[in-house]
């Protein structure tokens, strides 16, 4: 398996957000529920949702759907999704008290969640694709909250950051111990892979990156290492630039690519590090574009990848306007791009 540090060619691929908007059966399931949080927490609908992608294309895993705001939401914090604006969170500030982590509460709030990923794994059982299941990484989920919501840059995140040093600090660490307690949860209902995001990774300065980025991810890594040493960690620092490779040396068992950073320049970084499974990473927009540039960068990538085991994947997640037969002409030139197979 790809995952444990075995090369197999032509390599195996999922899609971040494989289930979702730019499929019409999404779009016919999620206009049955008032709003998007329902969908996450009806087993029934998510399980459907989760398991359409595969139904159209000869995919490698299933990621569950849910989202990374149900942390925050399961913790007691006010969490919306707001048609056409995105989510949106009770701005959290140094004058609040942090949010409390209580296990017993926090899994009753997720037990729809554990009911879909248990419900997944029943039905993922006797076929090959892998369950993902999946966390935001700590500081992302902080950035949410100390934002109020999404943004371009999240400046109020970060100027509170350098601020509040401590307020932020103690903000992660406790998000660091609801989320591994989380992913831990999963897999005992059955995710086979752990997948933390770190959609925001990208926004700080190295010396924050390294307090609020790296270290929670190591921590989380080491934490379920030492409680689930089979189930491989799959980390996306989004944006970590010049910083990427440090992401080698946390332990996981694959490093996720985001779009800009270059494969090459990562595989020679993989090749000695203690992380040589790499993601990644073609640009979600280029999946629009389809047609030949599509099938060049796909082999391109899958060229500069090809001396490590690789899962191929984008960049980001899939934008909601692409056409559908372009992931069906990707796989497909995929399935013909390696040429040095090796049978592992
Ligand atoms: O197929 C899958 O990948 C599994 C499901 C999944 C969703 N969100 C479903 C979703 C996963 C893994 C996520 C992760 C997620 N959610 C991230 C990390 C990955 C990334 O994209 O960087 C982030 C930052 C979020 C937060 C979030 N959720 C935003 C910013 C939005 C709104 C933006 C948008 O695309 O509309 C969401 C909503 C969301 N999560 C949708 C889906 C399918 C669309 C909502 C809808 O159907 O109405």
């Amino acid at each position: 398996m790809v995952l444990a540090g075995r090369r197999r060619d032509p390599p195996p691929v999922w899609l971040m957000r494989q289930a979702g908007r730019y499929l019409p059966e999404y779009r016919a399931v999620r206009a049955r529920v008032p709003d998007f949080l329902a969908l996450c927490y009806t087993p029934e609908l998510a399980v459907e949702v989760t398991l359409q992608p595969l139904r159209r294309f000869p995919l490698d895993a299933a990621i569950l759907f849910s989202d990374i705001l149900v942390v925050p939401h399961a913790l007691g914090l006010d969490v919306r999704f707001v048609e056409g604006e995105g989510p949106r969170v009770r701005r959290l500030g140094p004058e609040d008290s942090l949010p409390v982590f209580d296990p017993d509460a926090f899994d009753r709030h997720l037990q729809p969640v554990y009911e879909t990923v248990a419900r997944l794994s029943e039905a993922l059982r006797r076929r090959r694709e892998a369950l993902i299941g999946f966390a935001g990484a700590p500081w992302t989920l902080a950035a949410y909250l100390l934002e109020g919501g999404g943004s371009r840059d999240f400046a109020r995140a970060r100027e509170l950051a350098w601020a509040r040093p401590a307020f932020v600090e103690a903000l992660v660490d406790r998000l660091t111990e609801a989320v591994t307690h989380f992913l831990v949860r999963q897999i005992e209902h059955g995710a086979e892979v752990v997948k933390l995001f770190d959609s925001w990774a990208g926004v700080l300065p190295e010396p924050l990156v390294r307090r609020l980025v790296l270290a929670p991810l190591g921590r989380i890594v080491e934490a379920l290492r030492a409680r689930r040493p089979e189930v491989p960690v799959i980390l996306f620092p989004r944006g970590l630039s010049l910083l990427y490779p440090e992401a080698l040396q946390l332990g996981a068992a694959a490093v996720a690519l985001d779009t800009t950073v270059p494969p090459a320049t990562m595989a020679a970084a993989a090749a000695t590090a203690p992380t040589r499974t790499l993601q990644g990473n073609l640009d979600p927009a280029l999946l629009v574009a389809g047609g030949a540039a599509l099938a060049a960068e796909v082999r391109r990538i899958v060229r500069a990848l090809d001396d490590l085991p690789h899962v191929f994947n984008l960049g980001h997640g899939i934008l909601p306007h692409t056409p559908p037969e372009h992931v069906a002409h990707m796989l497909e030139v995929l399935r013909t791009a390696g040429g040095t197979a090796d049978g592992a």
